[in-house]
């Protein structure tokens, strides 16, 4: 009797642990969040940028009012001495471009623009945003999956999508990951507009999947930059809108998550 009390014991509290998960049944079916570069170094760090922390209301606004089968946060994650680090090139300043030569093709060319040091693993500008990071970890803790893609580590090819670098030399896990969870539809949020999130919005769309990009949710360097992606990017068939929108045509039951810890 005192083990069968016991065991009925253990699964009443499991049962009360189950209960209090803050989750209904998943909501936007067949959708993946998707969270670009969110990362120090593209905010506040090296390659610092004052428009990009307008973004991170909104993704947190994703996170906590929102259930997602599966969530993809990419991470720009380059050796030391990769090919985008001006650094790495003698003489070349920020912003300059090099010329390199395709890994599996060496007679045919890519123009690389180069930056600042940024997005080395172990530093601190690598990191996922602290307020984005925390709440994944809280969404893990629940089971939500969430697929770290760690991009662009080969030396000598840069990668602004996360699904492929930029020669199609190698692809991520990503497209594999999203046909296993069965996702058909992915929702593009992060840093920035120009580059890593108009790279995974063009691969996405030739991939086959629908695209919707959060306006609201992505930055670059300036309204003009921005909208001149916008405008490509519909080009390509991405839906474009902002928020609000969104929302207001996928609503949830979800009340927003209390995240205590934060
Ligand atoms: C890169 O290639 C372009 C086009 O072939 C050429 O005009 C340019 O001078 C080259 N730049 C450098 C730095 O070699
Ligand atoms: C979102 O887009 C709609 C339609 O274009 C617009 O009316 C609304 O003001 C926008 N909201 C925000 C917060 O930008």
């Amino acid at each position: 009797m005192g083990r069968i009390a016991f065991i009925a014991g253990i699964c009443l509290s499991a049962a009360a642990l189950v209960q209090a998960v803050p989750f209904s049944p998943k909501l936007h079916k067949n959708t993946a969040l998707v969270l670009i570069d969110i990362q120090n170094d593209f905010i506040t760090g090296s390659l610092n940028n004052a428009r990009a922390p307008v973004i991170l209301p909104k993704v947190y606004q994703l996170l906590d009012d929102h259930e997602w089968p599966f969530i993809v946060a990419s991470q720009d994650w380059h050796p030391i001495g990769h090919v985008s680090f001006a650094s790495a090139h003698a003489g070349k300043q920020p912003l300059d471009t090099v010329n390199i030569t395709f890994l599996d093709t060496p007679t045919k060319m890519e123009q690389q623009t180069v930056y600042a040091d940024h997005c080395v693993p172990g530093t601190w500008g690598a990191g996922i945003e602290e307020g984005v990071q925390t709440r994944l970890y809280y969404l893990e803790g629940y089971r939500t999956p969430v697929n770290y893609i760690k991009k662009a580590q080969d030396h000598s090819v840069d990668s602004y999508s996360a699904f492929a670098d930029n020669q199609y030399h190698r692809f991520t896990t990503l497209n594999s990951e999203l046909t296993l969870h069965r996702v058909d539809t992915i929702l593009v949020t992060g840093l920035i507009t120009n580059a890593c999130v108009r790279g995974t919005c063009i691969d996405g769309i030739k991939l086959g999947y629908e695209v919707i990009l959060i306006e609201d949710a992505t930055e670059t360097l300036s309204d003009e930059i921005k909208a001149s992606t916008i405008e490509e990017l519909e080009g390509w068939g991405v839906q474009v809108m902002n928020l609000t929108q969104w929302e207001s045509t996928n609503p949830t039951r979800l009340q927003r998550r209390a995240l205590k810890e934060l």
